[in-house]
């Protein structure tokens, strides 16, 4: 999509975005307060400074492309500024996990690692599993855990499309997953409708890149409507859905961030 018509989508989601003051749901509510506005600890010290190194990182990845079965060169910094989520979407993830405490984490997209690492930090006691379909991109995500000290993030190598299967069949039960792969409509709703046979009232399902093209606008717009989905919220870079049960009627809010 051209940076015009995103720019479009991103006044409409201003001019939609409530605060705080106006939702009367009392779990938006404190969401709002322990996550969206939720503070921030000395663990995101170190992420920023290991950030900080990497943004001058020009040593060079041979990234595996999945689709095209060729490769493709980028520098690590590169990869920091430009694919990998932003700080501020970082410490999202980090509160969303520090305050719902999910056990086990999974992510679809590991890259170099920074967003598993916010999710790991977030909760140290959960299990993170990442899947990413290139081993070059695994082995800097290592080292990047490695020094933060960081030992609750499991990687998985391979496509989507064979590892998660085989993944979910070993997991009773998914807490949270972040949605950061493959960013076409028809490959996001597979991967969603596999990882729902894993839910429950508790998850959390994260899709990154809601208003990134046409087909991402039109994947969210059917997943927060599907059946199971009981509460979306859109803060415009991240579409986050829950399954909560006490709800009575489905409920949908643009939340400002
Ligand atoms: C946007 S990046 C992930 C960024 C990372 N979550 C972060 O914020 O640091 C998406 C990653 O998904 C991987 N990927 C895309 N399609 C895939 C597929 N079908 N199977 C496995 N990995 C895939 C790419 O190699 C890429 O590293």
């Amino acid at each position: 999509m051209n940076e015009f018509l995103r720019f479009k989508y991103f006044l409409h989601y201003q001019w939609r975005a409530k605060s705080k003051y106006y939702l009367h749901s009392p779990f938006v509510y404190q969401f709002y307060l322990n996550v969206l506005e939720g503070s921030d600890d000395e663990q995101l010290r170190r992420i920023h400074l290991l950030r900080k190194e990497l943004c001058h990182d020009n040593s060079k990845v041979q990234i595996k492309d999945l689709g095209t079965g060729g490769a493709t060169t980028k520098t690590i910094s590169a990869i920091e500024s430009k694919v990998a989520v932003r700080n501020k979407y970082g410490h999202l993830l980090y509160r969303l996990v520090s305050y719902f405490k999910p056990e086990n984490i999974l992510e679809l997209g590991t890259s170099i690692g920074l967003s598993s690492i916010y999710l790991a930090v977030g909760n140290k006691s959960a299990t993170v599993t990442s899947i990413e379909g290139s081993g070059s991109l695994i082995e800097v995500a290592k080292r990047n855990y490695a020094a933060i000290d960081i030992n609750n993030i499991t990687n998985l190598e391979g496509d989507f499309d064979e590892v998660l299967p085989r993944f979910l069949k070993t997991q009773p039960q998914l807490g949270l997953v972040f949605f950061d792969g493959n960013h076409k409509k028809e490959a996001t709703l597979r991967y969603f409708q596999l990882c729902i046979e894993k839910a429950n009232p508790e998850t959390i399902f994260i899709f990154d890149d809601i208003y990134w093209s046409r087909e991402m606008i039109e994947a969210w717009m059917e997943i927060k409507n599907h059946p199971q989905i009981t509460l979306a919220l859109d803060v415009f870079q991240f579409g986050i859905c829950f399954f909560r049960k006490e709800k009575l009627a489905k409920e949908e809010f643009v939340l400002r961030y």
